[in-house]
């Protein structure tokens, strides 16, 4: 699939852009500050209904217009997929509740039907690479899972409604914990959420466990190729409820140990965290909160055999990353039949120069891709040839022609 046409109105610095995009490799040029990042920032909010840079909707509403009530940012994109065109709109409002209180929420329409986010996340697919990504490698492991959250979402339908099906069960359980370890009452009240729980839990574990493992292949392979044979890659899911049996006497599994859980189905996940759920019970009432389950998983990197969230080497970790997204990527393409819009800020400044040329030879496979840069000169001549360059200033997009004094 490929952007066609983007416009923003009031999105961070862009007060209004309006913009055809082309089949093929963008680069965009700009100093700091120019809006190369929001841009991308803009792409990927059509994709995952969130920012990779802020938890804060406002932030993304133009300052100049902060002060109306409501105040509207707005991306709306036309896309094509499959052959076929879309259009995609999404509205953040900022809007006053009471003199002194305000709210953010979002719009989501479809060629021209509101939705909501999670109905429509997947119908655009993007894939980000940013520098600060060393987080997922070398962050905690709510990092980690907010990356495997933000891709298989995009790839897994029902995913992102099952996610917040389970966040919701969650605070609710752990409300009635926390009631139950404060004042008391009868723990049977716990069977109803228990259930709930356990039922979307085991979905979401059930998902996390195949689509690691279609990503760890993927990505050792990349990983290999990347390294020149020298370091062989594992993912290592980590589950805080694992479904797969222990030996008996053995606590903790050695993550080294690649173990394969596919297997498993989802029927017997869900019973088995209905039981631990329950054999944990009295143990959850003292502490007043869910101690297993999806929102306690991690997912842990390793070159053979060693940890490289604990003892990578900066670029260890870089190569790593760039393995994980050309398998997010390749991974994408296997599952929805489509390549995603690739989005990368300041990529090329990280890497060395055979893991640049090596991306650029990725790249120039996929169907469309962005790339932000402060210094053209780290492209290769042949690459620049094959794009398009726009020059990113002050929150506009100059015509080419501008850039040939460079
Ligand atoms: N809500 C907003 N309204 C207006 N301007 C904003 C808003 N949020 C951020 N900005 C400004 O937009 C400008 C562009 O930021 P952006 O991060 O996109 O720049 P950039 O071109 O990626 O720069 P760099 O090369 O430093 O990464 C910055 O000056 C930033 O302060
Ligand atoms: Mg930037």
């Amino acid at each position: 699939m490929y952007l066609k046409h983007l416009s923003l109105t009031n999105f961070r610095n862009f007060a209004r852009l309006d913009i055809d995009v082309p089949r093929r490799a963008v680069v965009l040029v700009g100093s700091n500050a120019q809006g190369k990042t929001s841009l991308l920032e803009a792409i990927y909010f059509l994709a995952a209904f969130t920012s990779f840079q802020t938890h804060t909707d406002r932030q993304l509403v133009n300052f100049a217009v902060a002060h109306e009530n409501p105040a509207v940012a707005r991306i709306v994109a036309e896309y094509e997929r499959g052959h076929k065109k879309h259009r995609l709109e999404v509205r953040i409002i900022i809007e006053a509740v009471g003199p002194l209180g305000q709210r953010a929420r979002k719009e989501v329409l479809l060629d021209g039907v509101k939705r909501s986010a999670n109905e429509v996340i997947g119908q655009f697919n993007a894939a980000l690479f940013i520098p600060q990504m060393a987080q997922v490698l070398e962050g905690a492991p709510e990092d980690r899972r907010r990356y495997l959250n933000l891709v298989l979402a995009q790839v897994i339908p029902g995913y992102a409604k099952a996610l917040s099906d389970y966040q919701q069960a969650l605070t609710q359980r752990n409300a009635l914990l926390k009631q139950l370890a404060e004042r008391g009452g009868d723990p049977n009240q716990l069977d109803y959420w228990d259930q709930s729980l356990a039922q979307v839990g085991a979905q979401l574990i059930f998902w996390r466990i195949q689509s690691i493992q279609e990503l760890e292949r993927l990505a050792a392979r990349s990983h290999l190729h990347l390294t020149r044979g020298k370091e062989v890659l594992r993912l290592a899911y980590d589950p805080a409820y694992d479904p797969l049996p222990r030996p008996a006497g053995q606590f903790a599994l050695r993550l080294d140990v690649p173990l394969d859980r596919s297997a498993l189905d989802l029927d017997a996940i869900t019973r088995g965290l209905t039981a631990a759920l329950k054999k944990l019970r009295p143990e959850e009432v003292n502490r007043g909160v869910t101690t297993i389950g999806p929102h306690r998983d991690d997912l842990r990197f390793l070159s053979n055999g060693v940890d490289l969230g604990d003892f990578g080497s900066r670029g260890q970790v870089r190569t790593t990353l760039l393995a994980l997204k050309l398998a997010e990527v390749e991974w994408m393409k296997a599952r929805t039949g489509e390549w995603p819009v690739i989005l990368l800020d300041e990529v090329m400044a990280e890497l060395d120069a055979e893991r640049r040329a090596d991306l650029m030879e990725a790249l120039a496979g996929s169907e469309q891709s962005l790339l932000t840069t402060t210094d053209s000169r780290l492209f290769p001549a042949e690459f620049l040839a094959a794009s398009s360059l726009w020059r990113v200033q002050a929150g506009n997009i100059l015509p080419p022609e501008s850039l040939s004094a460079e």
